[in-house]
Parts: structure tokens; sequence; C-alpha cells
């Protein structure tokens, strides 16, 4: 990025005291200490009018809990927005069960922009107008149901935050991690070099970087055919072989 502000994660919460929770300690904690992102939890009842502070209602049309109005969500999402310069619109996310699965190519993007607003959901759900009025963009974390978008939010977080420039030092920058190649991670190895008589695959400690290379990239291969054959899918096939030219000996020329 050209200008100089850090990326900027701006959570709308019923439960702000969640954050940062996890993402104050470790990696993520350490950078947002030295200012290399910034952490913005905003409270969505400071935004309710009535006397009782209320900002959910039962659902038109009946069933079981409780949804968030859209009067007080739009509100909570325009005040979070004052000031914000209109050239540089930031992505409006809303953590939800129903939303598109989130993905490290997601990711990726949403580190490399200044950062999302993202909107927590709680309780059956969230008014439809509030949605389709701030062109809030679904997300989903798994295939699970989470009892709120809190913890889906510092999933997502954690995931953008970890690709900042500087944040992860000395570390690989993430391109051999699974996924970014669209592959699984192989299995890793360190001492001691028997574990309960299992010893470290020889391979690793013969020195031969291209073998080690190959090794990994084929247990690479097995374990994501294996565990997941949607990723698998999308990997091109290999191209057939090319046969080896023949080397030429030195002191001798064609022809
Ligand atoms: N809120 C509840 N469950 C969720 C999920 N699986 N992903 C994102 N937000 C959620």
């Amino acid at each position: 990025m050209t200008n100089s502000s850090p990326w900027r994660a701006t959570v709308l919460t019923l439960f702000p005291e969640m954050f940062p929770g996890p993402l104050g300690v470790s990696l993520a904690g350490r950078a947002l200490a030295s200012g290399l992102w910034q952490l913005e939890a905003r409270d969505i009842r400071a935004s309710a009018t009535d006397r009782h502070r209320s900002v959910d209602d039962t659902p038109a049309g009946g069933g079981p809990g409780m949804v968030l109005r859209a009067d007080v969500l739009a509100a909570a999402i325009d005040a979070a927005e004052i000031g914000q310069d209109p050239s540089k619109e930031r992505p409006r996310l809303l953590m939800s069960p129903r939303g598109r699965p989130l993905t490290q190519a997601r990711v990726m993007e949403l580190a490399q922009g200044p950062g999302p607003l993202i909107v927590c959901g709680r309780f059956e759900g969230i008014d439809q107008r509030v949605i389709d009025a701030r062109g809030l963009e679904e997300v989903s974390i798994g295939d699970y149901v989470l009892s709120g978008g809190e913890i889906a939010a510092l999933a997502l977080i954690d995931a953008c935050v970890r690709l900042l420039p500087g944040v992860m030092g000395k570390e690989a920058s993430g391109t051999e991690e699974s996924f970014s190649g669209g592959l699984l991670e192989y299995p890793q190895y360190t001492r001691p070099q028997l574990f309960e008589g299992v010893p470290i695959p020889e391979i690793l400690t013969s020195g031969d970087h291209a073998k080690v290379a190959s090794w990994r990239r084929a247990q690479s291969e097995a374990l994501t055919e294996a565990r997941r054959p949607d990723l698998w899918a999308q990997i091109p096939p290999k191209p057939p072989n090319r046969p080896r030219r023949q080397k030429t000996p030195k002191n001798k020329t064609d022809g």
C-alpha cells in the first residue's frame, strides 16, 4: 500500500470485550502493539435509540429466537464509517454460517486492502434489509454453527494479519504453506531423531535438497488427494514427462 495508515479491522459486535482476545498475544498481538495493524471493536448497542437500548426483536412471520434490527445495525455501520475517505471504501463483511466460505485467496485480498469492517451476527439472524442496504458480504469460516460471529471474525483477522508486511519476521512468507499453492502442507519433523521408536524419514536428513523437495511435493499431493478431493480436483494434471535431451560430451561437437 502506498498510504501510510496501517491496516485496520473495525468490528461491530454486541460483545466488544471479546476483542482483541487471542489477537492480543503472540504474532498478532506483538504486531498490534507495535502499530503494524489496528483493531477497533465497536459496540452495536451504542447505536440503539430506545429507552431499553434494545437491538433485537422477534422475527416477522414467527419462529424462534430474535433478529438484529436493521435500523440499529445500519446506524452502527454508518457511525463506524464517519470521516472515512470515500475513495478508500473498505469491504463490509458479515460473519455468518450462510456466507461464502472464506478462502486463502480472499484473505490475501483483504490483507492487501485497507482492512475490513466486520459485522458479527448473533441471535437467529440479521434483518435482511440492512444486509442489502449496506451491501454486506456474508462470509463463513466453515460448515458448522458458532454462537456468534465474533470467533469467526477473530479467525478472519488472524489470517489477514499474519500476511501483513513485517508481521511474520524471518518466518516463511506463507507461500509454501497449506492452500497457497492449492495443496496441503507436507509433514514436518524435528529432533529427536528417534521418537518412540519412529525415526525421521531418512530422505530429510540426506542433505539432498532436490530429493527433499520432491519428497515433500509428493507428500503434499498425497495428503491433498486423500483429505481434500475438492482442492485436488483444481490442481492441473502434471505435464507428461518430456524425453530427456541427450547430453553432448564436452569434447565432441554435433555434425
Ligand atoms: N457465525 C456463526 N457460525 C459461523 C460460521 N460458521 N462462520 C462465520 N460466522 C458464523
